[in-house]
């Protein structure tokens, strides 16, 4: 039985137990490709008294199948209603990490408002001064004293993920009501929003194979939701274009984020993702179509992150538009044989006059 233990920050042994309980990643039996139990479990450690206290997790025995494939009397199989559009290697590999300066006083206010969003995900996924990159460059820099732990790392993607998925809805609901309620057309915009919002929900699915999240981490994830819904909802009517710049700066968080994690496999630190024996979600499998040897943690990570570069270039390009007038340029066909916009190459989104 392999156990990986994170070492938090806390010293008080009541918190911590309550950290221990956020998440377990259980890297089932079938999915690490063992026959025999091999636990990746995440454990919160207390130092206590010069040892560490170990807390247990979710028993081995009780691994269990998170939303098993519905099969029923007719029905073989219900495939993705929005089919992965898929990327190249070469395109995979160009996403860097970067930020977009904040030009206005709203980019500003969005960009503050990221940061504390940042500070509390760190502080609520047990994140050391030493794991941290430098303060002055948080969206680009990716050098570390130490590494995070699969389990830090497990724990953060739920946490991103099961955010980010709720912007896309919200716009996308926002523009649908108002198209009905005006009786005016959206140009475009929903359906990739929504798309926007099905795509990271695809993300948290394929994480959420990888590890059972406790009854403390289920809480905080219902908690999260109810204030961040009701809080881009008031933002979005009060202004969308502010709103997708602070998607924008959320995206930026999530390809950073990836890039780091790419990065501490490559030099070796985490290696139960580095494991032959490793294969990903057949979920992820089938959602990107990741062909046969391709199917490592690095090469799915690699996926997602360019997914969360393309919603960066997306969103900061809508921030730019007009909200009321302008059309979609990533579903809108162009003039004169020209190519249409490519979001996860532009990472600063593109200008108006750029796409219009
Ligand atoms: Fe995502
Ligand atoms: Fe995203």
């Amino acid at each position: 039985m392999l156990s990986a233990k994170v070492q938090t920050n806390i010293c008080n042994p009541k918190q911590a137990a309550r950290l221990s309980r956020v998440v377990t990643p259980l890297l089932q039996n079938y999915y690490l490709g063992y026959s025999t139990g091999i636990r990746v479990g995440f454990v919160a450690s207390v130092q206590h008294n010069g040892g560490s206290r170990a807390f247990s997790t979710t028993p081995a025995t009780n691994f269990k199948e998170f939303f098993p494939v519905k099969e029923t009397e007719h029905i073989r199989l219900t495939p993705a209603v929005w089919p992965h559009h898929g990327y190249t290697e070469e395109e995979m590999l160009s996403v860097v990490p970067a930020h977009r300066p904040a030009k206005t006083w709203g980019d500003w206010v969005a960009w503050k408002v990221m940061r504390t969003c940042r500070w509390g995900m760190d502080f609520f996924t047990g994140m050391r001064k030493d794991q941290k990159v430098d303060k002055a460059n948080p969206t680009t820099a990716v050098d570390t004293i130490k590494p995070l732990t699969e389990g830090q790392w497990l724990l953060r993607f739920l946490f991103l993920e099961s955010i980010a998925g709720v912007p896309g809805m919200v716009a996308g609901m926002l523009r649908h009501l108002h198209s009905i309620r005006r009786l005016k057309r959206d140009n475009g915009w929903i359906e990739t929003l929504l798309e926007e919002s099905y795509n990271e929900r695809m993300h948290l699915l394929t994480f959420i194979k990888m590890c059972e999240p406790g009854w403390f981490m289920k809480i905080m994830l219902i908690g999260a939701q109810g204030v961040y819904f009701n809080a881009l909802f008031l933002s979005y009517l009060i202004s969308p274009k502010v709103t997708h710049r602070f998607v924008g700066y959320l995206e930026e968080e999530a390809v950073h984020t990836y890039t780091l994690a790419i990065k501490q496999i490559e030099d070796g630190h985490l290696p139960k993702w580095s494991d032959p024996n490793f294969v990903v979600p057949d979920i992820a499998v089938k959602y990107w179509h990741m062909p046969e040897g391709k199917r490592t943690m690095k090469d799915l990570i690699l996926y997602i992150r360019a997914d969360e570069a393309c919603h960066r270039g997306v969103n900061h390009t809508l921030g730019n538009l007009n909200q009321k007038e302008d059309p979609n340029p990533f579903v809108s066909e162009y003039k004169d044989g020209q190519n249409p916009p490519r979001p996860a190459l532009k990472a600063e989104g593109y200008e108006r006059h750029e796409v219009l």
